[in-house]
């Protein structure tokens, strides 16, 4: 059962196309092109330059929107994500630019009318305490603009994630060591990349204070470092904290945004609880796993459990 009308496939692929025919070809659909502009935080999460593994390639767009439409298809639109966390505006104009050359082009070669254009997600938060704000009024102006003067397009879909969630969600760690090594003073928590990545994985930043210590001004650069077996393992590097007990609780800003969608149990370590705050209630929204959670879907053979 298809329900027509709620849903359509964003195809990524050809062979996606190909694939999705041979099941129905009663269901509308759009192409996710790659557009040639990349942004985002990190290279590891650029996903619209050229060459990237998303998206239909620029040259094979026409021909691809021909083949959908002499399937049967009901073509209905276009999109592209340039990538996530970019801080400038820049990527969104130019990725509409090429959006709506393509709607016209659609137009005039397969004669193909999209219905709607869908530039993606990808707008960039604040991490650092002086970090500037996304002007949004001005980005939906631009856009909205171009896409008024340069096609017939009515429908604009966009899909910020990060945007809408990073900010509500600190990650509290409590210190279980405190060490001197050499020229550093590090503070380990029982936090590590198993709960927040970012850090490990991109290098990213996020701000950090000590929950419990709010009131009391920096006396030394700490690195602020997890229990997991690897090196890279880190929350922070090179921060000006309170003198640093076991015990403290210190507070990660910005989780909200692939935090916990990207934590795991790597060293047997079971995820944490999330808390939802509510008018000053705490309201638990998910448990914190314990150990049968680790094995809980591990078979052991009958031969070696006897
Ligand atoms: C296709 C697509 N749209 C939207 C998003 C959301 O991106 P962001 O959280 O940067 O807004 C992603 C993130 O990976 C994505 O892959």
């Amino acid at each position: 059962v298809y329900m027509v009308l709620a849903y359509r496939i964003n195809l990524d692929s050809r062979s996606e196309l190909e694939r999705l025919a041979k099941i129905t070809t009663d269901i509308p659909i759009s192409f996710r092109i790659t557009p040639g502009v990349a942004s985002g935080h990190s290279e590891k999460v650029m996903t619209g330059g050229k060459g990237s593994k998303f998206g239909i390639p620029m040259n094979q767009v026409i021909d691809t929107y021909a083949r959908a439409k002499d399937l049967g298809f009901d073509v209905k639109g276009i999109h592209a994500h340039t990538g996530s966390g970019g801080m400038t505006t820049d990527p969104f104009t130019d990725v509409v630019d090429v959006l709506c050359e393509m709607v016209n082009r659609i137009e005039e070669e397969v004669n193909i009318k999209l219905e709607f254009l869908d530039f993606g997600g990808g707008i960039g938060v604040p991490y650092r305490p002086h970090d500037p704000e996304a002007d949004l009024n001005e980005l939906a102006i631009l856009i909205t603009d171009t896409i008024q003067e340069e096609t017939d397009i009515k429908t604009v879909a966009l899909e910020p994630g990060r945007f809408i969630v990073c900010d509500s969600t600190v990650l509290l760690t409590k210190c279980v060591d405190i060490k001197e090594a050499g020229m550093k003073k590090f503070v380990g928590v029982d936090a590590g990349f198993n709960t927040l990545i970012r850090p490990a994985m991109y290098d990213s930043y996020h701000y950090v204070a000590v929950a419990n210590k709010f009131n009391k001004a920096g006396v030394a650069k700490y690195e602020v470092v997890g229990p997991i077996c690897e090196s890279g393992d880190y929350i922070a590097h090179d921060r000006a904290l309170p003198e640093m007990e076991e015990g403290d609780i210190v507070a990660v800003y910005c989780g909200g945004a692939y935090g916990f969608s990207m934590s795991s149990n790597y060293n047997s370590r079971p995820r944490c609880a999330e808390v939802l705050v509510n008018n000053g209630e705490a309201e638990l929204i998910r448990e914190r796993e314990d150990f049968e959670d680790l094995w809980r879907h591990q078979i052991v053979p009958a031969r070696l459990s006897k």
